[in-house]
């Protein structure tokens, strides 16, 4: 893993997007894997004025989203489909057609769930995939004690996360219980994975994921394993972290980097 920390949010977005950017001029038809949630917010604007400006295009992007909440449909304001339309698919060039995103109404979720993993598959599989972390370590909706090599399925939230994701319900009782959530095994398969994290509420998600054991109690630890993976965290979230010191060391003697 590396762990890139910066002074602020802005900047932690700033530098995520600038990384996605570089993948796509790389490769104009990537795949990317795309997360929900407050965290990415800062990236998706980042992308979107870039895509403005002309300095990154979506026309030949295809992406999948990590998960949907079950039962609610894609107009509720809280579905992982309408937020996705309204902070970052319409401000950008994607066509249609070229985003996947798990239904939260299927009538057979297991088939559904077989047919999403193929269709990854067919696109030629995850480019980049983008995170955030749960305040209970967990990665897309995979929950602690999911297992490390976990497909897309249907997931049962553990109640921190409910609690977490009251803030954005009228009340606690209208946060679904269920999502559909690619599993783990799913994201490890990413050729490279972005995780962002800010906030001292995320810290000691933080400090379990990098410095400690690789664990299915803090699922988004899995990235421990892979061979690709970018951490972008802000002060806040650094801050239980005892190897920052020799994380920002290692920034400050790429080549070519600005000292922190
Ligand atoms: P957040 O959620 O970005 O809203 O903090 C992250 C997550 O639960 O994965």
């Amino acid at each position: 893993m590396e762990v890139i920390v910066e002074q602020t949010v802005e900047a932690m977005s700033r530098a995520a997007a600038l990384e996605v950017a570089e993948i796509l001029n790389a490769k104009p038809n990537a795949v990317l894997g795309m997360a929900t949630g407050t965290t990415p917010l800062g990236l998706y604007k980042e992308l979107a004025q870039m895509c403005r400006r002309g300095e990154v295009d979506f026309s030949h992007v295809t992406t999948f989203n990590l998960d949907e909440y079950v039962g609610l449909p894609v107009t509720h304001p809280q579905s992982f489909h309408y937020f996705m339309h309204e902070n970052f698919f319409k401000h950008v060039n994607i066509p249609l057609e070229n985003i996947h995103i798990p239904s939260g109404t299927a009538s057979n979720y297991r088939a559904f769930c077989d047919w999403y993993e193929n269709r990854i598959k067919e696109c030629g599989g995850i480019d980049l995939q983008i995170l955030g972390i749960g305040s209970d370590g967990h990665i897309a909706f995979n929950e602690p004690g999911s297992s490390l090599s976990s497909r897309t399925r249907l997931k049962t939230l553990a109640k921190p996360t409910i609690d977490d994701n009251s803030r954005f319900f009228n009340n606690r009782d209208e946060v679904p219980i269920y999502a559909i959530t690619m599993g783990v095994g799913t994201i490890l398969e990413a050729r490279k994975c972005l995780l962002l994290a800010n906030g001292k509420n995320k810290a000691d998600a933080v400090s379990a994921m990098v410095e400690g054991p690789v664990t299915s109690m803090i699922t988004a630890s899995a990235l421990q394993l892979h061979e690709d993976t970018k951490v972008f965290l802000d002060e806040s979230a650094a801050g239980k972290l005892k190897m920052r010191d020799y994380y920002t060391w290692i920034q400050n003697k790429k080549p070519g980097a600005p000292q922190r």
